[in-house]
């Protein structure tokens, strides 16, 4: 290990949860390392359950979830209506009217492996689609990686790529565009001679911060396989780069314009430079991309300056003080002072959001939608309600912290006008905020935290939605609509919501209105005086993770109960802890840890993982797996990424042609840098994150 790296051990010198201890720092600031921000006394699925029972809740949340056993047909004919004619986007609710396909999935088993690779299956191909420093906006400079600069980096591929959506443009099956996150910065990958973040210059941390945002890429069709490729040329008049050193963006809804987002340089409370640490996100039914603005903490210092109060809000979400949180920071103060809290002290209330793009107008500034709160938004994904209503599943990715969902007030309009466009453009402007209450049906008592199944041989329950605030009006007490939404998390404290154990990616199934969410793991379930296993949640020192899937009762994804079932408890399948939805656990491949999930037109789950490398000594992959039918829990391993990888999008094409996956931290090992890599994946020599698409060279099908 250089010296160089060494003295940033002190920042960087553990890895508590599951993570390269390099990954912890970069990627969220060292969140492991800390308490889970998270003190509040809410109940745990034992006192729940004990306190329903007593109350009679369960007997009435058992009468509620009666109804779901009517679910199938009519809730799916349903989602068919008003979202059937959706828009350019792929993966609209249009699937709604197919029937669940349960057939197998056909690809033959990756095998897990640590090799420095994208490994794929037998009978498969897969290319680069774009690299970090490809260029972007048409004239962007060659990528130099002894001359990078801010303004190099402003128009080319960012670094660290997460979410990909892919949109067809209209009317067109071979041109669309790709829509990428730039979550963080590995600046020890992107700097030779890197010795620490201290001794970057400015003009450096300015390159990082242009290399975190977004990029909208035109992509075409390689011949008519799922090959996929970036339009080149001099006219390309959708791609664009969304950074957080330059984009305005503009904040919507209630807690807009409130006192607590007023700064110096924007005294209305209306308008943000910049998005952060954009993690996950999802594509409309309208055409338009959300992302999630998740570890958005480490970016700040000067935290021990505000007031007492203010630090609680700080420490809510992990924001360094002295006192709580003492390391994390990247200290762009540097570079910009707004990201010192002593001067500008309500500058990090402007990140935590879920912003919303339009790709297919360029011109249009990026939106942050404050209706649907601030927490460290992993993502949202959207579907439109049998009764129009469009409705946002998120998860606040940190150890203990909630599911949430938010409901809108207009109804999605149909079709491609742009009056229908105009109008669907405001759906996320004004809503209802949802924290779920989540409650087991097994007595606590049958819930040891080993990861054995209760005797009714079934992690799953009942929930609320508990309602924390509808357009103006509060319903927490002593917050206003704007406090709710802007320090949501104390919002769900007060509520009672459920701790779970990381909540990623959250995505309804467009087949069957079901909805899956990524527990991705938290070491500290039951450790110290952390809440202790309960059936949502139910092991101990949960390394592994687990998928949590959700059926609203009565198939109303506006409703406000719900019931739920753990159909995937992860892990070595070996291992007595884990389970496949009841399936032969011989047949399945290890999975750990899973972060992202999408589905293909068939209705499976495709699952990718974060933390592989650390649970189970292999690489990071991308699974799939059937959810209905005889081969519910049958997951096969797709593919693996290369050293120091983690696995981000995915997205399956709607042709079910092509699966895009992003690549990102390829080489994130400790003691690695740009001179001295632990992966040379993909062009050899050091390291680029990369967004890979793979398919099948006879034309066939992915997956099934
Ligand atoms: Fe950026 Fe929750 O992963
Ligand atoms: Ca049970
Ligand atoms: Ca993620």
């Amino acid at each position: 290990m250089p010296d160089s790296i060494r003295r940033l051990l002190p920042l960087l010198g553990h890895s508590g949860g599951n993570r390269d201890a390099m990954t912890c720092f970069y990627r969220c600031g060292n969140a492991c390392d800390h308490p889970a921000p998270n003190e509040s006394a809410n109940g745990y699925l034992g006192d729940v359950v004990n306190a329903a029972m007593s109350r009679r809740g369960v007997m009435r949340a058992g009468a509620v979830g009666g109804m779901v056993l009517g679910f199938g047909g009519a809730a799916t004919a349903a989602l068919a209506g008003p979202a059937a004619a959706a828009a350019p986007a792929s993966h609209t609710p249009a699937h709604g009217h197919k029937p669940t396909k349960a057939g197998k999935l056909t690809f033959e088993t990756v095998e897990p492996n640590t090799l420095d690779r994208v490994t794929i299956p037998a009978g498969y191909q897969t290319s680069v689609v774009i690299r970090w420093g490809d260029p972007v906006v048409a004239g962007a400079p060659a990528f130099d990686l002894h001359n990078q600069s801010a303004y190099r980096q402003s128009l080319q591929f960012g670094f660290n790529n997460d979410f990909v959506g892919v949109l067809p443009l209209p009317g067109r099956h071979d041109r669309a565009l790709l829509v990428v996150n730039h979550e963080y910065t590995n600046e020890e990958l992107m700097f030779p001679g890197f010795t620490s973040l201290d001794a970057l210059s400015v003009g450096q941390l300015e390159t990082a911060i242009a290399a975190h945002g977004l990029s909208v890429v035109e992509i075409e069709r390689v011949g008519r396989s799922g090959q996929w490729k970036p339009v080149a040329g001099r006219r390309l008049p959708y791609n664009r780069r969304i950074t957080a050193l330059a984009t305005t963006f503009h904040l919507t809804g209630p807690a807009a314009g409130s006192a607590a987002l007023r700064t110096a340089a924007d005294p209305h409370g209306k308008t943000v430079i910049g998005t952060l640490n954009n993690c996950s996100g999802g594509v409309t039914p309208w055409g338009t991309v959300l992302s999630g603005e998740e570890n958005f903490n480490q970016y700040f210092v000067g935290g021990d300056a505000v007031s007492d109060a203010e630090k609680v809000r700080l420490n809510r979400y992990g924001i360094t003080t002295t006192a709580r949180y003492p390391s994390g920071s990247r200290k762009w103060d540097r570079a910009q002072e707004r990201f010192d809290l002593a001067k500008h002290p309500n500058e990090a209330n402007r990140f935590g959001w879920v912003v919303e793009v339009d790709p297919f107008d360029p011109d249009s500034a990026p939106r942050k939608h404050t209706a649907l709160g601030r927490l460290k938004h992993e993502g949202a994904n959207v579907i439109v309600a049998k009764n129009g209503h469009v409705v946002a599943y998120m998860g606040d990715d940190e150890r203990f912290e909630y599911l949430y969902k938010f409901v809108s007030d207009k109804k999605f309009m149909p079709g491609h006008s742009p009056v229908a466009r105009k109008h669907n453009l405001t759906l996320l402007e004004s809503g209802t905020l949802y924290v779920a209450k989540v409650i087991g049906d097994s007595v606590a008592s049958e819930i040891d935290g080993s990861g054995k199944l209760p005797l009714d041989e079934k992690f799953d329950g009942k929930g609320v939605w508990i309602k924390l605030v509808a357009g103006n009006r509060s319903f927490v007490p002593g917050m206003t609509a704007a406090d709710v939404l802007t320090f949501t998390r104390q919002a769900g404290d007060a509520a009672g919501a459920t701790k779970m154990d990381r909540p990623e990616d959250v995505q309804p199934s467009l087949r069957t209105g079901k909805i899956y969410a990524a527990m991705t793991n938290n070491t500290n379930r039951g450790v110290g005086t952390n809440a202790p296993a309960d059936e949502a949640n139910p092991r101990n020192a949960n390394k592994h993770g687990h998928i949590f899937e959700i059926t609203e009762d009565g198939g109303d994804h506006t409703g406000e109960s719900f019931s739920w079932q753990l159909p995937i408890v992860c892990g070595d399948p070996a291992a007595a802890d884990t389970y496949f939805g009841g399936y032969d656990k011989s047949a399945v491949s290890p999975i750990s840890c899973p972060d992202n999930v999408a589905f293909d037109s068939a209705g499976n789950l495709w699952i990718s993982t974060d933390g592989t490398p650390s649970t189970l000594k292999t690489n990071d992959g991308l699974f799939a797996v059937p959810v209905e039918g005889r081969e519910r829990g049958h997951l096969k391993q797709f593919l693996t990424v290369p050293v120091g990888a983690e696995t981000c999008g995915p997205f399956i094409t709607e042709d079910d042609k092509s699966v895009f996956v992003a690549v990102q931290h390829p080489g994130e090992v400790t003691g690695a840098t740009v001179d001295k890599p632990a992966s040379v994946w993909p062009d050899g020599g050091y390291a680029k994150p990369a967004v890979i698409v793979t398919w099948r060279p006879d034309g066939g099908p992915i997956g099934s």
